[in-house]
């Protein structure tokens, strides 16, 4: 079991492990700013698409917190601040409309704090059970003792509750379907050998870090029997966009002959998207490639390109998991079923 909580809120502050600091030091931050939230989301101190949306919606509860007066005006800039973080996750802006569809309902009421924040703790409990019923659902991908690639992290420390897909493969290995995990490093910021290591290792499941060019090779020599990633965005049709070099390992699971799976809650999946072609990607700052951990690597005034995620199409994709149903092509996605 691990002995660590990715998000928690206690004596009405939101405490949450800083991820940037992860696996070498375990520091936690307590807040209860929205701009502090904000920042933590821009910093990716905390990130993960659901983890992201159950922060933001303890921030605007807490933008609430011992206001009296221009409480209109200040759920308004705070509910601006923390959409303006990041642009790819949908998780995100799910879970602050939900919140802004309750303050509008209950605006005048003198216990709006209270009432928001019972809000967001509902979409917390929401993020566990999902979690907990993708897992269940995701058993069936598995058709013997398999090694299994993953990218990125999509476990306790993505999620309000244990995990997408990283949960898949916690379930799966509980019940002698997972002999060992392939972890990509994930560059530029490493969430697979810095967090997804972290977690695999306090679930004593065998896993191997890999380089993000690793994986072709891997493949070739029959050592992964399937993929399994997480995402940030899923477009009707299936289209996925997730953490940048997704798309590579699709392509290559599809050359080989591996089944690559998808597994997200139906909150991250965007009814106004029919197809991928609309999803907004982030693109991060240079300097998160030119150094690591503020030591440099290369030449300061080199252009760089760094897009946070890219999108894998609907047609690379072997079965799209979340807490409803294993979804199989060709998809028509929504997200109540
Ligand atoms: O930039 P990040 O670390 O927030 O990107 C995270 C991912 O791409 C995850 O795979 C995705 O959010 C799913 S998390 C359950």
């Amino acid at each position: 079991m691990s002995d660590f909580k990715c998000i928690e809120f206690y004596n009405d502050k939101i405490i949450f492990i800083d991820q940037t600091k992860l696996p070498l030091e375990e520091i936690y931050i307590k807040t209860d700013d929205y701009n502090r939230i904000a920042e933590a989301i821009e910093k990716l101190e905390i990130r993960g698409a659901p983890a992201i949306g159950v922060v933001a919606a303890y921030g605007l509860a807490l933008a609430m917190k011992n206001k009296s007066s221009q409480k209109e005006q200040e759920f308004y800039n705070s509910y601006e601040r923390l959409r303006s973080t990041r642009p790819t996750a949908v998780n995100l802006f799910w879970a602050l409309d939900k919140m802004k569809l309750i303050f509008e309902q209950n605006k005048n009421s003198e216990n709006i704090y209270h009432i928001l924040l019972s809000a967001a703790k509902e979409v917390h409990k929401d993020d566990i059970e999902k979690c907990e019923m993708i897992a269940q659902n995701g058993l069936n991908i598995f058709q013997k003792n398999s090694n299994v690639l993953t990218h990125c992290n999509t476990g306790q420390l993505a999620t309000g509750g244990d995990g997408t897909a990283l949960n898949v493969i916690k379930k799966g290995f509980e019940k002698g379907f997972v002999k060992m995990v392939y972890v990509d490093e994930t560059r530029p910021l490493l969430q697979g050998s810095r967090l997804t290591a972290f977690e695999l290792e306090k679930l004593n499941i065998p896993f191997k870090i890999i380089t993000d060019s690793t994986a072709a090779f891997l493949m070739k020599n029959n050592d992964v029997d399937l993929v399994i990633t997480g995402a940030d965005r899923i477009a009707v049709n299936g289209d996925t966009a997730n953490k940048i070099g997704t798309y590579n390992l699709a392509v290559l699971s599809n050359y080989h002959r591996i089944p690559f799976y998808i597994a997200a809650p139906t909150s991250t999946i965007d009814c106004d998207c029919e197809s991928g072609e609309k999803i907004k990607i982030e693109i991060r700052e240079k300097s998160e490639i030119l150094s690591i951990k503020g030591v440099k690597i290369s030449k300061e005034d080199y252009e760089v390109y760094s897009p946070a995620f890219d999108l894998t199409p609907n047609e690379l994709i072997t079965g799209i998991i979340t807490e409803k149903k294993l979804h199989k092509p060709p998809y028509k996605l929504n997200d109540k079923d």
